[in-house]
């Protein structure tokens, strides 16, 4: 029987597994100049079809997640970053602690890497199979408002509980008022123990009743963010400023 008239391609498309179609003959001829079995034939069609739609699968998963910038772990200097555990972030990057709702907090000043690595992390997970958003923590707030606009805070918050990763950039650069400050304590307790977050902030957590306008707001939340949590505070100069301006001259 012929390539085209063996049904295979009927079938590929009921199964909606077009790469089927696209790379049988191909690898039938492959199968035969090498002697496969049948069961090796069999194996490299799937696993062609299987791997394809993987690919494309991660790749959507990382356009929807609104990543800032394509910022891969690979691509970090860790020799520039002493305080990130290149072993760590490796492990992180495998999406275990996403199973257990833990958190990952990077603390530093600008330019540390911050941005870099959440993102870094967040793609590595989308590549494994799991949903991530990515937001500033204005950008989350502003969306939370809405929906309480809408009288759909409860519906929204639980939306995004299906998403296993939230990532929260810039907790700190802009102080919330305390409507903002409560919005965003909702997301944190909605999370709890649920699903995981990434938060990166400039201030310590010392500061964070600076930002949230409210000693207790501030440490209830805290305490809900560190309770399962990597903590990783980054150091150092500005990554951005390297061979430009000395961060003696900006004090000045
Ligand atoms: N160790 C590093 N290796 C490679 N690139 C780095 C490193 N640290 C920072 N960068 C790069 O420097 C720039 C600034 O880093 P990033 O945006 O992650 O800083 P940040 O800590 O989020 O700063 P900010 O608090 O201002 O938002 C980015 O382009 C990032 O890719
Ligand atoms: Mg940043």
């Amino acid at each position: 029987m012929s390539g085209t008239d063996s049904g295979i391609e009927y079938y590929a498309r009921a199964l909606r597994a077009p790469r089927i179609s696209d790379g049988y003959q191909a690898l039938g001829e492959q199968a035969r100049q090498g002697g496969w079995t049948h069961e090796e034939y069999l194996a490299a069609v799937l696993s062609r079809e299987v791997a394809e739609r993987e690919a494309s699968g991660a790749a959507l998963r990382i356009r929807a997640a609104r990543f800032p910038g394509h910022k891969t772990l690979e691509d970090f200097n860790y020799a520039h970053q002493p305080a990130a555990d290149r072993n760590l972030f490796a492990h992180l990057g495998t999406g275990t602690f996403l199973h257990e709702a833990r958190n990952v907090v990077l603390l530093g000043p600008p330019g540390t890497g911050k941005t870099h690595l959440a993102t870094g992390i967040g793609i590595k997970v989308a590549q494994a199979g799991h949903r991530v958003l990515f937001d500033s923590a204005v950008g989350w707030v502003a969306r939370l408002a809405e929906a309480h606009d809408r009288g759909q805070l409860a519906a929204e918050l639980a939306r995004l509980r299906r998403y296993k990763l939230l990532i929260c950039d810039e907790v700190g650069y802009i102080p919330f008022d305390q409507d903002s400050a409560n919005l965003f304590f909702q997301l944190v307790s909605s999370r709890y123990e649920h699903a995981s977050l990434i938060l990166t902030s400039n201030l310590s957590f010392s500061r964070w009743a600076d930002v949230f306008g409210d000693a207790t707001v501030a440490s209830a939340m805290i305490d809900r963010i560190v309770h399962h949590a990597e903590v990783i505070n980054l150091t150092g100069n500005s990554y951005r400023l390297q061979g430009r301006i000395k961060p003696q001259t900006l004090a000045n």
